[in-house]
């Protein structure tokens, strides 16, 4: 009898999919788009894939060393995250993170100010034709302090330009640069010292470095649009609470 049951369970699965749908929520799919701070060695990417998404959601990261908005496109990079919304959508539910600006803010970029944000823009509505939702995020802060002891608020224009693209546009955003800037403060230089990659390079990050900013990226997507991304998120209190007490983790 154990023959014809197998081509009775498939036919019947294939006849009424929405039974199993209906009951659970897809999972999430992350495309993480960005520069060096997003990407694998030296950015929080690799850190959020890998310690804080739950079982049945999953991602790629496609953060690329030295990328602006303008190479990020002319490098293949976009299309490759455009490509993935396709490929996962109708499993997951697609997700991609945006964000740029420590290469774009560079004099030598030839990416101006104004072009950083058509170019957040047109990645924001290429993401939604594609199936997929943009979010996007201010760009992370470098842990660079000056001799008042406080970090140098040197991604402002940057910051603020993000913000003006998602508020105008009904994007989904988070504050990623007041957030990291924040904690970084609250820990100060010395502790700051131990996520560098290098010891002195105080922009990228090491390893634990990225899970610690990973988790600070997840906790304000949680705050902010809890409904969608609770289900997808393995959670660490114990981090996260360090995190928003400004204590060392
Ligand atoms: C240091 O940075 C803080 C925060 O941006 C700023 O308020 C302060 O004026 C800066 N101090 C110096 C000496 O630049
Ligand atoms: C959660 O965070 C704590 C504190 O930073 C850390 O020691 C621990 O390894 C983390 N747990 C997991 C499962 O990653």
């Amino acid at each position: 009898m154990r023959i014809p049951l197998l081509p009775f369970l498939l036919s019947s699965a294939l006849a009424s999919p929405v039974s199993h749908s209906a009951t659970a929520a897809k999972g999430v799919y992350w495309l993480l788009a960005g520069d060096s701070t997003t990407a694998p060695n030296g950015g929080w990417g690799d850190g959020f894939l890998a310690t804080t998404v739950a079982p049945g959601s999953a991602g790629h990261n496609y953060g690329h060393s030295g990328a602006t908005t303008a190479s990020f496109r002319a490098g293949g990079d976009w299309g490759q995250v455009i490509q993935d919304i396709g490929t996962y959508k109708s499993q997951y539910d697609v997700y991609v993170t945006i964000q740029f600006g420590h290469n774009d803010q560079k004099a030598t970029s030839g990416v101006t100010l104004d072009q950083y944000k058509t170019n957040l823009l047109n990645f924001v509505k290429e993401t939604t034709s594609a199936g997929g939702t943009p979010i996007l995020l201010t760009p992370l802060t470098r842990r660079n302090f000056n001799s008042s002891g406080m970090v140098t608020e040197n991604l402002a224009e940057q910051r603020a330009a993000t913000i003006s693209v998602a508020q105008a546009n009904n994007v989904k955003w988070i504050d990623l640069n007041m957030a990291s800037e924040d904690y970084v403060n609250a820990i100060g230089k010395t502790v700051a010292s131990k996520y560098n990659l290098a010891s002195d390079d105080w922009t990228h990050l090491n390893e634990w470095g990225g899970v610690v900013f990973a988790r600070i990226v997840i906790d304000l997507l949680v705050e902010k649009y809890g409904a969608l991304f609770e289900a997808a998120t393995k959670k660490n209190e114990t981090l996260s609470e360090l995190i928003k007490a400004g204590k060392p983790a």
